[in-house]
């Protein structure tokens, strides 16, 4: 990989000479400007990952052009030279942006070091902010019912609280997302959001993984390790499936969310700050009376519930989570974007989705994948996705007739269009079964 290129601004003309040739040594790629106002131009014409600025110059002087040059291009990188710099000059040029200043002479190691850091940085600046932009991606709800509607607007309202939220729904409805966007909307957003799955931790390790542990409190406790709280201090902890967490378990949690203080294994107490969102897809309710939930841990996890809708009582947004889908599909695994016609549409609308919007996003993906040409049609949907039950809106009559036109067909065509037969082996009239089949507008022999 080619080293980044550099610009060097100075009006002594030796100095850019001197630094194009110890940074070129270094593999640094470099162009020289002798005024603020060739570097402008510079900058305009071509990409920079960074720029050595001098502060004093005669035309626009350095701190002038770093003004310009962060109007222009704020992400890019500038180290200010000065021969004379003050304290004062230096906090100038922070405060407007500088990454850096230098005193003249330079001692060239100090300067190589100061280059590669500001590049480091720079580059960890970038990993930030595409992580940032995939976990917006990831979380992204979208949604113009007037269910989800109503959905996002108590997200709003429960969001800027320090309250506890508990968020309900079955399986695939976007809890974890409604968890997210509440922490996004929080006064904690730049805090940690760390979540547990308490389905998924095995009892002997929970202490240990919400609590954390000292190196050697128990065996196989090679290093001191943080548990979940601790990790969330500042932010929020969000506790997921917690309708499957054990009594004991729940039995410790209440306590360290009662106090707002944890026990590390075999370590000392440490208080936390943390606001409690929880999710799941069990009703609470009744498990508090099978005896399998603490009452008291309800009471306190539940101060706002939210219930995620179900998708089927939100179809109206289904194209739009079709659309949101395929360009992810698109963003994120390269598939080519298809659309989908307004038959295909239609049908898909009609399933029941009993996976919810999880369901959803599996079925796009699948037929992304597996559809060849431009479009998803009715036929592919056939073809792929034989498996989507009754639509939703049908009655049970509409849904037995079905099965009964099916049954029929099936053992007509074994007994090659015979009625006689069909008839004697489902055990019905002929005439009952003639009639069937005309209303049916089954054809026969
Ligand atoms: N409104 C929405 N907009 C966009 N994507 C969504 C929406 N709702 C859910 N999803 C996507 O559907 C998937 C399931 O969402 P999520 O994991 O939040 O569901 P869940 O309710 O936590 O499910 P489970 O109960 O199975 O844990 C995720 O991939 C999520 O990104
Ligand atoms: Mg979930």
């Amino acid at each position: 990989m080619s080293k980044a290129r550099i610009l060097i601004v100075d009006d002594e003309k030796n100095i850019i000479k001197s630094l194009k040739s110890a940074l070129g040594r270094e593999g640094y790629s470099t162009v020289g400007a002798e005024s603020g106002e060739e570097a402008l131009e510079k900058i305009d014409q071509a990409q920079y990952a960074l720029v050595m600025l001098d502060i004093k110059m005669p035309g626009i002087d350095g701190i002038d052009t770093l003004k310009k040059i962060k109007q222009l291009q704020p992400e890019l990188l500038v180290v200010m030279m000065s021969a004379h710099s003050t304290i004062e000059t230096a906090v100038t040029a922070t405060k407007l942006g500088a990454f850096n200043v230098i005193e003249k002479p330079f001692d060239l190691d100090k300067l190589l070091i100061i280059i590669d850091n500001a590049l480091q940085y720079q580059k960890l600046q970038k990993q930030v902010s595409s992580l940032k932009d995939n976990v917006a991606r990831k979380y992204q709800m979208v949604g113009q019912s007037a269910t989800m509607q109503n959905l996002f607007h108590q997200i709003e309202r429960a969001a800027p609280t320090e309250s506890w939220v508990l968020v309900s729904g079955e399986n695939g409805t976007g809890k974890e997302l409604v968890a997210w966007g509440i922490h996004h909307k929080s006064r904690r957003r730049e805090g940690p959001f760390i979540r547990v799955n308490c389905a998924a931790i095995p009892n002997d390790l929970i202490e240990s993984e919400l609590f954390g542990h000292e190196k050697g409190s128990f065996t196989g406790a090679f290093e001191r390790k943080s548990g979940k709280f601790e990790q969330a201090d500042g932010g929020t902890l969000f506790l997921d499936e917690v309708g499957d967490m054990s009594l004991s378990t729940q039995a410790k949690v209440l306590r360290a969310l009662q106090e707002q203080e944890i026990e590390r294994v075999g370590g000392p107490i440490i208080k936390v700050d943390i606001r409690v969102v929880t999710a799941t897809n069990k009703n609470l309710a009744e498990e508090i009376k099978k005896g399998n939930f603490r009452e008291d841990l309800f009471y306190r996890l539940h101060v706002i519930p939210i219930e995620v809708p179900p998708l089927r009582d939100r179809v109206a947004d289904i194209p739009l989570l079709i659309d949101h889908f395929v360009a992810i599909q698109e963003a994120e695994g390269g598939i080519r974007r298809k659309t989908f016609t307004a038959e295909a549409l239609e049908r898909l609308k009609q399933h029941s989705w009993p996976g919810n919007v999880r369901e959803l996003k599996n079925t796009v993906e699948r037929l992304l994948i597996m559809v060849r040409g431009d479009n998803v049609t009715l036929n592919d949907i056939h073809t792929y996705l034989p498996d989507l039950s009754a639509p939703k809106d049908k009655s049970l009559k509409e849904i037995l007739e079905e099965q009964e036109k099916s049954i029929i067909i099936s053992v007509l065509k074994k007994n090659n269009g015979n009625v006689n037969q069909t008839a004697i082996q489902l055990k019905l009239d002929r005439s009952n079964l003639y009639r069937k089949l005309r209303s049916f507008g089954i054809e026969t022999g």
